[in-house]
């Protein structure tokens, strides 16, 4: 019974942190069929978040190819300088030096839209406050304590946190801009967006690659299957 308190009151710890922002998850926008907003959010990630974070699935070429754009204008508009159109959407950054400016480092992004899910992502590329207690300046609301900086703070501008006292706890119940950035709030919310699509977007290959290694597999199959059966008529043959 003891055990089962503890396991309760395990499950409730990571419910406590969420319930001490008090605003809700943003709603994601998303229409995988723009194709113009896919070329954008892959455009605006290679630019903020590609340095630190890879999405390895993905090749230049699968932008191309999956948004039915021209390689040159992929390579032109999204891909990073230098970069070949079957080259991988890789971080230049390595782990070990990640490991001390962040003291983590920064995940593969590939799946994390299936793991988390469209509306935290929003929630979280918009949910970057001023908080001096940290050490990089900044907190997040769906994300307390979060060690990465905010990267598209030029374009949002500086969010800080209203703050209300609660039955004696402090909860956040909105955030406000009060310094503005290069974008209006419209345009930074089409941004935000335009990222977690591709970021979802990015979620999808994976699946296609194992659909087709499934293809393999079933057609594996059906040759050791035939094989399997001309054995058994070999072994059979004399018994008869
Ligand atoms: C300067 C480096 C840096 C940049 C640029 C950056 N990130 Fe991060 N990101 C990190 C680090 C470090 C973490 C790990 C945070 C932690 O665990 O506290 C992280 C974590 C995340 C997570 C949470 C993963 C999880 O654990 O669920 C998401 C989502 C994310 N980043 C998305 C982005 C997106 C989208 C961009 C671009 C708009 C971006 N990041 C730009 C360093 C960066």
């Amino acid at each position: 019974m003891k055990k089962l308190l503890q396991i309760c009151l395990l499950l409730l710890v990571p419910l406590g942190a969420f319930a001490s922002a008090g605003i809700e998850l943003e709603d994601a926008d998303i229409d995988l069929t723009d194709h113009q907003s896919l070329e954008n959010g892959a455009h605006l990630y290679v630019q903020y978040c590609l340095g630190c974070h890879s999405t390895k699935y993905i090749r230049y070429l699968n932008l191309a190819d999956d948004f039915n754009i021209d390689q040159q204008e992929i390579l032109k508009k999204v891909a990073p300088e230098g970069a070949g159109i079957y080259d991988k959407m890789l971080t230049a950054m390595n782990g070990h030096d990640a490991k001390k400016w962040f003291g983590t480092t920064p995940p593969d992004l590939s799946l994390i839209a299936r793991s988390r899910g469209e509306d935290w992502l929003v929630s979280y590329l918009k949910g970057f406050y001023q908080d001096t207690s940290k050490q990089r300046g900044v907190n997040n609301t769906v994300f307390p304590d979060v060690a990465m900086p905010n990267p598209l703070w030029q374009l949002q501008g500086v969010q800080k946190a209203i703050i209300k006292t609660i039955d004696g706890r402090e909860v956040i119940t909105g955030l406000v801009i009060t310094e503005p950035g290069t974008m209006t709030a419209k345009q930074f919310d089409k941004a935000v967006n335009d990222i977690v699509a591709f970021l979802v977007y990015a979620g999808e290959p994976a699946q296609v690659q194992r659909r087709s290694m499934g293809k393999y597999v079933l057609l594996f199959i059906l040759m050791f299957g035939v094989i399997a059966y001309l054995l058994k008529k070999e072994y059979w043959k004399d018994v008869h």
